[in-house]
């Protein structure tokens, strides 16, 4: 069994062993970038949420719905993001108290109500994490990591459609 990550002096976390085919170097970086993205994951994930939970408004179904809808894609890449961190040797920071203070993302108002706040907020941090993704992919292109430039692809594509599916209601 791989022994428990510790963290060395310049904070970076070690790696477990692992016989993954790319470099220990490589790894190190692309498990810096993905706790980034796993952070925000998780931040994003609740945030929707919150929307879900507190949205009020005449088109109260369609979008309590949507914001359903939009939190399946993202919790999905929580796992994904994780997965492909511990399978480079990372230890994943996983937990919300971790999440809080790795992410990228603004802290979501609690006081939101109204369906447009809800929708044009969220598209602000859906936006947010899209370029942070975007910026990973060229990261992980320029490390040589396909399968994590692979990932984040997949992760942008998606944010890039919850943009769409969030502007849309209050695009001219
Ligand atoms: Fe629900």
């Amino acid at each position: 069994m791989a022994k428990a990550t510790k963290t060395n002096k310049t904070g970076a976390s070690k790696l477990h062993s692992t016989k993954n085919p790319i470099s220990e170097n490589i790894r190190g970086s692309m498990v810096e970038l993905l706790q980034t993205h796993l952070a925000t994951s998780i931040d994003i994930t609740y945030q929707t949420k919150q929307a879900h939970w507190n949205v009020k408004g005449m088109n109260f179904i369609a979008v309590h719905e949507l914001f359903d809808d939009l939190h399946e894609v993202v919790e999905d890449y929580v796992d994904k993001i994780a997965e492909r961190l511990t399978a480079l040797g990372g230890q994943a920071h996983g937990t919300v108290q971790a999440s809080a203070g790795n992410t990228i993302l603004e802290p979501y108002p609690l006081d939101l109500v109204k369906s447009e706040d809800h929708l044009r907020r969220l598209a602000d941090s859906y936006s947010a994490w899209s370029k942070a993704a975007q910026e990973g992919i060229e990261e992980a292109s320029e490390a040589g990591d396909a399968l994590t430039e692979d990932l984040l692809t997949e992760v942008a594509r998606g944010l890039d459609k919850s943009i769409y599916f969030l502007e849309s209601h209050f695009q001219s």
